[in-house]
């Protein structure tokens, strides 16, 4: 008997010393394990007989209650406690913003690039790339400027000198390489648009050696300049928010395309400042913003594509040019000066994607 209860004693005495739930569950092992000190003594009482047996039966199961009830409010204590401990810790200020407010910013180019990226992608146009170091072949010749075409003089080509003595290189003048590319590698319908870098030796308020252009190429069989007016009226309109700006279409020269023609659309220059819009069809209120033209058959058959079957429209203008115009951008050279203070003034809050649905 009283070996019992100094069982009792020295259990509940473990009970209580048990700080978490890990040494808690090692008490309850140690007392009714396999071979647990209460277990041996049940096992033990098979050996003594008659009343001893049944007196030390009951006392037993007296100390077993009370052990698993010692054991079950300890088990809720330490519960309590460790819920307790996590609500002080893991505090949450429901008054602080989700996630500090992301300081970076997009800059324009990259806007304007997602902008027009979603108007033409509406339009089913997808997103074609070329490298920015050309070879003449695709940056000239295959577009139907040949060695010695006056056109060559119009771009102030940065050349590099060619791999192992061979032909020169060139940082590629305009996206219409592109075009060549895409023919190369994809078969008619074509429906692309490819922006990217740009490069020209040339440096003013307007100009900068490395700007950005975008270039779209429609073939198929029947696409015509109808479909070229409307395509670009319908982009125009759409990236400068504009549903009534006036688009005209003047006679021009690209030796990749014929007929070539300037796309003008309508400003008003009144007060010194430029601004986009309908302000009436005077003869002041245009500005060229891209070139456009039928593809030129030559530049077709330069692709690889049958110019007997296919037909289709191309365009290019300067993405940093359009940016200007849209945000009212005075100076090319800022762009990529890399200044802090122009980034935050006249960059973009980065993840608010633009789309012709949630807007631009
Ligand atoms: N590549 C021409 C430029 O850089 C623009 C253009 C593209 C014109 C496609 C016609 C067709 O000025």
């Amino acid at each position: 008997m009283i070996e019992v209860i100094e069982l009792q004693v020295s259990l509940l005495e473990e009970v209580a010393a048990a700080d978490s739930l890990d040494a808690l569950e090692a008490v309850r092992v140690s007392a009714f394990g396999k071979k647990g000190r209460i277990t041996e003594q049940m096992k033990s009482l098979s050996q003594l007989d008659g009343d001893l047996r049944k007196e030390s039966g009951q006392a037993l199961n007296l100390v077993k209650d009370a052990v698993l009830e010692a054991i079950t409010a300890r088990q809720a204590d330490l519960n309590a406690a460790e819920l307790e401990a996590r609500l002080t810790h893991e505090i949450i200020d429901v008054t602080l913003p989700p996630r500090p407010r992301p300081d970076g910013r997009l800059h324009p180019v990259s806007q304007v690039t997602e902008e027009c990226i979603a108007i033409f992608g509406e339009m089913g146009f997808t997103v074609a790339e070329g490298p920015d170091i050309e070879d003449d072949f695709h940056n000239f010749t295959a577009l139907n400027i040949p060695p010695e075409h006056p056109a060559r003089q119009m771009h102030d080509t940065f050349y590099l000198k060619g791999q192992d003595g061979g032909a020169l290189s060139v940082l590629r003048t305009h996206t219409s390489p592109v075009q060549i590319r895409t023919m190369e590698t994809s078969k008619p319908p074509i429906r692309v648009i490819a922006p990217g870098r740009t490069y020209r030796s040339d440096s003013d308020a307007t100009h900068t050696p490395m700007f950005h252009q975008i270039e779209a190429l429609v073939i198929d069989e029947t696409t015509h300049m109808g479909h070229l007016k409307g395509c670009i009226i319908d982009f125009c309109r759409a990236f400068f928010d504009i549903s009534d700006l006036p688009v005209r279409f003047r006679p021009s020269y690209f030796p990749f395309t014929e007929p070539s023609m300037e796309v003008d659309i309508g400003c008003s220059r009144e007060g010194g400042e430029l601004r986009i819009g309908n302000f009436g069809e005077g003869a002041d209120n245009w500005l060229e913003i891209m070139g456009s033209g039928m593809v030129h058959p030559k530049v077709l058959e330069h692709g690889g594509i049958d110019s007997a079957r296919y037909q289709g429209f191309a365009f290019g203008m300067g993405i940093d040019r359009i940016a200007m115009l849209k945000y009212g951008i005075p100076d090319l050279r800022t762009f990529f000066d890399a200044d802090i203070r122009w980034i935050k003034h006249y960059g973009f809050v980065p993840l608010a994607v633009p789309s012709m649905v949630r807007g631009l």
